[in-house]
């Protein structure tokens, strides 16, 4: 539950290595679950969601292990968690549903509630086990899943990554076929895809629209490594276009990044792929306009901290947030340190070339609290980010050492 100094920082310069990511480490931790047999996660980042995920795994019986790096998950008998405060504090805490229903033909879990950005049903989630066979009833905030699954054709009415990632899941061990239309295409997905397939599932089509799961009787134990957090390597390349800086940023994957550094050199800044990650010099200029939209679309995860670079950008850019309802708290917040931003129903109008100057602001969710972090590195004198909830530590992991590490002046108090 850090605040943070932060003052009016030089060019970034140097070299970071991205961490692994925090939206593939969820489910593919929760996919172990689906085996009696241990499931070890390489490199998985310490971030407070990965903690709390941990605590709900154990809660469902699983005997969960960190050594080092890694983490070994092994649930032999898995059953449904309860403690109703952990599941209510994590939205991924939902990714238990698939794999327990599917292997004890019974699930029962909390709704996980709200959030700062949207309403975020989970609908398409039972609505898709609904469809496989299962009995949906409600009780007291929870929701009862029961029934073998049986593979069909389920059609997402969104393509959202945690329905598509449950729904997955839960197939793998489901009698016959399952086809998810209107799957999501996240990276993400297919890394889990990847990691199903490792322990012996029969995935195929993950990254596409439409995935094809063949059930089969029972899981193994694998050994997997989820990818580079992409959200986290855009945070960084935001950070150096803001500051005029020139960084290396290793490991990032490119292929996963297209629709961000597409947008930042539309707003001038240069950008190289190299065998070694992606390098980034110069600085934002020229406005822009994007639209956050399903992958490969503009993620929304990177809305807020590319408002920090419209900032920077002489003209207006337009931000259009067509995942999340309310996901532009941080604009309030950039204007209290004297950013020009109005927002009109899905649109974010965000005049640049403004001086900022800094003040006292509040982080209201996690990439409003990376952004705020960003802005800070920009605004005259000093700057307080109170994140009196954690948002930041949730999600990534050493941010304010990272950018310390490239030269900027950020302390923890
Ligand atoms: C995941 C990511 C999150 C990212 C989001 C969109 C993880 C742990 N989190 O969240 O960082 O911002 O994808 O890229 O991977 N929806 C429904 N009903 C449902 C499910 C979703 O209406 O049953 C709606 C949501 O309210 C939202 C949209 O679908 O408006 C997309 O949500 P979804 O893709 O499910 O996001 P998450 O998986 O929760």
């Amino acid at each position: 539950m850090a605040d943070y100094r932060i003052f009016h920082s030089p060019r970034l310069s140097g070299e970071v290595d991205v961490s692994t990511a925090k939206n593939a480490v969820l489910p593919i931790l929760a996919a172990g679950l689906l085996t009696q047999e241990p499931l070890i996660v390489k490199d998985v980042p310490r971030i407070t969601d990965v903690d709390i995920l941990l605590q709900i795994l154990r809660d469902c019986g699983a005997q969960v292990e960190r050594s080092g790096r890694d983490v070994s998950v092994c649930a032999q008998h898995p059953g449904s968690p309860d403690n109703e405060t952990m599941i209510r504090k994590l939205r991924a805490s939902v990714l238990v549903l698939g794999p327990i229903l599917a292997r004890s033909g019974s699930a029962c879990v909390f709704l996980p509630g709200g959030c700062a950005i949207g309403q975020r049903p989970i609908d398409l989630h039972v609505k898709g086990l609904q469809t496989m066979g299962a009995m949906v009833h409600a009780k007291g905030g929870q929701r009862q899943l029961s029934g073998k699954l049986i593979g069909d054709r389920v059609y997402l009415d969104l393509p959202s990554v945690g329905a598509t990632e449950n729904l997955m899941m839960a197939a793998t061990l489901a009698r016959g076929q399952t086809i998810l239309e209107n799957a999501a295409k996240e990276p993400e997905i297919v890394d889990l895809a990847d990691c199903l397939n490792a322990m012996g599932a029969r995935v195929a089509g993950a990254g596409t629209g439409t995935v094809v799961v063949d059930g089969v009787e029972t899981l193994h134990g694998a050994v997997h490594k989820p990818i580079p957090d992409r959200i986290e390597a855009g945070t960084l390349l935001c950070a150096a276009a803001i500051t005029q800086g020139s960084i290396l940023i290793r490991k990032a994957r490119p292929e996963h990044m297209r629709a961000m550094m597409f947008k930042l050199k539309e707003a001038g800044v240069g950008i190289r792929e190299t065998p070694a990650g992606i390098r980034i010099s110069g600085t934002a200029i020229s406005p822009f306009e994007a639209r956050t939209l399903a992958y490969p679309g503009f993620p929304t995860d990177m809305q807020a901290p590319m408002m920090v670079v419209a900032l920077k950008c002489h003209g207006t850019s337009i931000l259009a947030e067509t995942v999340f309802e309310n996901r532009f708290m941080h604009a309030t917040e950039l204007c209290r340190l004297g950013a020009h931003i109005r927002i009109e129903n899905h649109f974010a109008l965000i005049e640049g070339g403004h001086s900022l100057v800094g003040a006292t602001v509040t982080s209201t969710d996690l990439r409003a609290g990376a952004a705020l972090m960003l802005a800070g590195l920009i605004c005259e004198g000093e700057t307080i980010l109170q994140d009196p909830s954690g948002h930041i530590e949730r999600g990534y992991q050493d941010l304010p050492q990272k950018l310390r590490s490239l030269g900027a002046r950020i302390e923890e108090r």
